[in-house]
């Protein structure tokens, strides 16, 4: 039975992580780490809430003394390291915390597995699976291949650079000491329980509102966008058939430019104000509900700093190697994403007016 202990488990990709392990592998035990900052929020949790598989752990990845005590108390085999500080915007205007937690807080997890997987021989099979992001390859060019296992890293923002050290750290522990490391890069992810910062979000909840969608620059940089749930897929292969000391691209296999992306967006919540008359009543400051069109909130704004031009991602290998095919397409993924929003409306609301975080700031101190 795998004992899995997930770093950052209250946030976006994490917390999909555990309710698709809690789902799929209703055998595993699984213990979540979380400093719940900003962007960790225990009602991404709610909905597994209470299953005795479950342990949610408040506390910080760079407590090494505390990770250790998890693992042995735990009897964990199996880290699956997604904390990290993920916001390219704020590591611009604060690049200190993205080094405190990517880079010491990763290596505070490798030193603690090292001690007990190795030194007291815990857990001799064992695995460190670390999530990382395509991001550490740099920005294409409009012909250039796309970022595949062996393209030579180029980070371009703080982010992406504490990003790429804390998978050279994840290497060394593998090539040094021989924990069982593998390491994913993954591109842009997308759908529920994605705090409403991040580009697909944000758009969701203004464009209900009616507020402007911005774009940064001209808005034709392109991303890869994958859907968390095949995210969530790719990780569990490569935790089952993953071999030791590898890496593994992992991408939704569509490139869009933001503007085609947003632009989609806007079509699909246009369709669902047509469809389902109540949302005009719900949201009457969206232009769908005067059957205008919703594209037209947005606007270009000033362009990020460094803002690297395109990603895309070449997941062959896993292809190959593992059977991994991305299975949601982005119109299909992106109508579901919006359909989440609509009905968990109680969710966004509470991350966005703090709520959420004054009640877990008064619980769990
Ligand atoms: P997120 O910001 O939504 O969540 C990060 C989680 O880590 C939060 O719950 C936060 O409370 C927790 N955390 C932060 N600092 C911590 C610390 N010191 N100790 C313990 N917990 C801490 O991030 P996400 O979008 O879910 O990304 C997860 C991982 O995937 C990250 O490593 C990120 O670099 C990587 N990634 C994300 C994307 C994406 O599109 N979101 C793409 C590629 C890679
Ligand atoms: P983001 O979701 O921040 O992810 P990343 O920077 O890690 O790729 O942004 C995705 C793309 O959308 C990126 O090219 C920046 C752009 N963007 C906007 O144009 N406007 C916005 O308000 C945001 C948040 C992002």
């Amino acid at each position: 039975m795998p004992r899995l202990l997930v770093t950052g488990g209250a946030g976006f990709i994490g917390a999909n992580f555990v309710h698709h392990r809690l789902n799929h592998h209703p055998e595993d035990r699984v213990v979540v780490l979380d400093a719940l900052t900003y962007a960790g929020n225990l009602a991404s949790l709610q909905p597994v809430k209470g299953r005795p598989a479950l342990r949610f752990v408040r506390g910080d990845i760079r407590d090494t003394a505390l990770v250790e005590g998890l693992l042995r108390e735990e009897g964990i085999d199996t880290i699956v390291h997604f904390a990290a500080e993920s916001h390219v915007d704020r590591s611009i205007h604060g690049p200190d915390a993205f080094i405190d937690t990517n880079v010491q807080g990763t290596h505070s997890m490798l030193k603690a597995a090292r001690q007990v997987w190795l030194e007291e021989r815990a857990a001799p099979a064992h695995r460190f699976h670390h999530v990382s992001t395509d991001e550490v390859y740099g920005s294409l060019g409009p012909d250039d291949p796309a970022f595949h296992e062996g393209t030579a890293y180029a980070p371009n923002s703080p982010y992406s650079a504490s990003k790429a050290a804390s998978d050279h750290l994840v290497r060394a522990y593998h090539h040094t000491y021989g924990l069982s490391v593998t390491t994913s890069n993954c591109s842009n992810n997308y759908g529920p329980f994605h705090f409403p910062e991040k580009l697909i979000p944000l758009t969701i909840v203004n464009l209900l509102h009616g507020r402007p969608l911005p774009l940064y620059g001209d808005g034709r940089n392109v991303r890869d966008w994958l859907h968390v749930s095949d995210h969530c897929r790719g990780l569990d292969l490569i935790l089952e058939k993953g071999r030791p000391g590898e890496v593994y691209n992992i991408g939704g296999g569509v490139e869009s430019e933001n503007v085609r992306l947003i632009e989609t967006l806007c079509q699909v919540a246009d369709g669902a104000f047509r469809e389902r008359k109540s949302l005009a009543s719900r949201f009457p400051d969206c232009p769908a509900a005067r059957e205008e069109r919703t594209a037209s909130l947005i606007r270009f704004v000033r362009d990020r700093p460094g803002h690297d031009r395109r990603y895309a991602i070449d997941c062959g290998k896993i292809g190959r190697e593992l059977g991994y095919r991305a299975q949601v397409s982005l119109e299909a993924g992106l109508r579901d994403t919006l359909d989440w929003y609509l009905a968990n409306e109680w969710w966004w609301r509470a991350v966005m007016d703090g709520s959420y975080q004054r009640w877990i700031d008064t619980h769990y101190r």
